[in-house]
């Protein structure tokens, strides 16, 4: 099978081009459908650059529901017997989504809790702000006991205690967020490489193939090429896929999971 590459296309028909049994790790950060209705100023006036991308946008509950469900049927086929997936989300739909891969049979392992050192503040001051996203981690059913663990690694990495389900990482900003030609954000969503860094090294081996069906700027390529694994991706916008590949090609230095623990 050809990896690190980028297929353009909807997910859903993308997948389905895929062999049964054929990938090692699935990483999805899928549309949150987060019904935003108005648009959010701060008090000094000035907008909020919030999610509005008409990617995230669905008439119901029920559609997003069965957008995820046939997504998450795919994953699950060409997953291998000894695979794992993510799939990261917000209070928005990671209860839906959850709730749609225990039915499809996965076998939830973790939630893990992404922990925002630097969260948007909650402008308005009506809620608690919101400082939490969540990482449903998930082998191919209660019966497959296989699945990659690098327990010792991450543990290393912790400073030689037991990793915990609760990861204290930076919104993706500074020199890591793309921006455009016009100094703005060139995708609304860009995931810290810190939090891919974990998902990979934790859940795979060196050369293992890991999927992305939702790859926006490519984080989870540029990851897997720095930590010596393969990737595919599916993305449906071409300007992502563009800056993906940008981003991709223009990675020299490659991590040593050495190196990587020792820091
Ligand atoms: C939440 S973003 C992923 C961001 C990515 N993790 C990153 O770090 O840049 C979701 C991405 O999925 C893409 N997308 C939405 N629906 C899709 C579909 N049906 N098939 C393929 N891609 C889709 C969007 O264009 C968007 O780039």
């Amino acid at each position: 099978m050809q990896t690190n590459m980028i297929l353009h296309g909807d997910c859903i028909e993308k997948l389905k081009e895929i062999p049964d049994n054929t990938i090692d790790l699935i990483f999805a950060d899928p549309p949150y459908n987060m019904q935003l209705k108005n648009i959010l100023y701060r008090p000094n006036n000035t907008k909020v650059a919030g999610v509005d991308d008409t990617w995230d946008k669905f008439e119901s509950f029920n559609e997003y529901d069965t957008f995820c469900t046939a997504w998450l049927i795919e994953c699950r086929r060409i997953l291998k017997e000894t695979g794992s997936i993510w799939v990261i989300g917000s209070y928005h739909n990671i209860f839906r989504v959850g709730a749609i891969m225990l039915n499809l049979g996965f076998w939830i392992l973790n939630d893990v809790t992404w922990y925002k050192i630097n969260p948007m503040p909650n402008f308005l001051g009506t809620r608690f702000t919101n400082a939490t996203e969540t990482l449903v981690w998930c082998s191919k059913s209660a019966y497959t006991k296989k699945y990659t663990f690098n327990y010792k690694m991450m543990k290393k990495y912790n400073g030689d205690k037991q990793m915990t389900s609760v990861w204290h990482i930076k919104l993706c900003t500074g020199e890591e967020r793309i921006k455009g030609s016009d100094g703005k954000k060139a995708h609304s969503t860009q995931k810290p490489e810190e939090l891919l860094k974990r998902v990979i090294l934790s859940s795979t081996h060196k050369d293992d193939i890991i999927l992305d069906p939702f790859f926006g700027t490519g984080t989870t390529g540029a990851v897997a090429k720095k930590l010596g694994r393969q990737f595919i991706g599916i993305e449906s916008e071409q300007n992502y896929i563009d800056i993906a590949q940008k981003r991709i090609d223009s990675i020299t230095t490659l991590w040593e999971e050495s190196d990587w623990i020792e820091k």
